[in-house]
């Protein structure tokens, strides 16, 4: 498979065409942004941490029956993906109450939530991936009903996966951000990365934040956290 033109980069990744017009080259960057790009660095080793870890996760979810964009892993830090035209929506799940969700609503972190919810954020950057309701969803035509719902169904079942999943691994899954793209034939598809830059992850014993709120929240060394979480993942899992 060859690399081709540059199609897009984003604050993460680089996404490039490849000679097979539905397949395309991601290439994942060793840059880290918080606080919708006012926060910036470049930490060395990153791209190839969430590359891995993405990996693994979507490798874990296609066993368990849930697909997604992911092909394989091409190096430490490509992937090749199926093309898919992304929806303009962030669904997020959370099982915990934790950042924006506290702030907002005033609910210490680290509370469990009676259930596990679903939000939706509109992805765009200019006005900071504002909070969205369904009704905001349908007026805005950025899904339909019908695919609101599928959004939904289809991010409780990563839950329910990787939530037990990490649970093994001695690790509470806080809350996490999934993107979803249609395919060619309309279908709805499961994308982007699932990593800790996109998941809080919290040691059961010892709360130890081990996601991308070392970096935002300044509390270490954001590699030896993400190497924790590959480190665990390495030990149930191969790709
Ligand atoms: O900031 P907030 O509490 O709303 O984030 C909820 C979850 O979604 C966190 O796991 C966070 O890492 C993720 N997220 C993300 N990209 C964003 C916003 C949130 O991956 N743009």
């Amino acid at each position: 498979m060859e690399k081709g033109a540059l199609l897009y980069e984003g604050k993460a990744k680089m996404v490039y065409t490849t000679d097979e017009a539905s397949i395309v080259w991601i290439e994942y960057k060793d840059a880290a942004t918080a606080y919708n790009g006012e926060k910036k660095a470049s930490i060395i080793g990153k791209g190839r941490l969430n590359n891995e870890i993405t990996s693994l996760l979507f490798t874990k979810l296609k066993e368990m029956g849930i697909d997604s964009h992911f092909i394989k892993r091409i190096s430490e830090n490509e992937q090749l993906v199926k093309k898919v035209d992304i929806i303009p929506l962030e669904t997020v799940v959370r099982n915990y109450a934790a950042g924006s969700f506290s702030k907002r609503l005033g609910m210490e972190e680290g509370k469990v939530l009676k259930r596990p919810i679903v939000e939706f954020y509109y992805k765009d950057d200019a006005l900071g991936d504002p909070i969205l309701t369904e009704d905001h969803i349908e007026v805005m035509a950025l899904a339909s009903k019908e695919e609101v719902a599928i959004l939904k169904e289809k991010a409780l079942q990563v839950n329910e996966v990787l939530s037990e999943f990490f649970k093994e691994l001695g690790i509470r899954l806080v809350d996490f951000k999934l993107e979803f793209g249609k395919d060619e034939t309309g279908a709805i598809l499961l994308a982007d990365e699932i990593s800790p830059d996109t998941c809080r992850f919290w040691d059961m014993e010892t709360n130890e934040k081990l996601d991308k709120d070392v970096f935002r929240r300044d509390l270490g060394s954001l590699t030896d956290a993400y190497e924790n979480i590959l480190a665990r993942l390495g030990g149930k899992l191969h790709v």
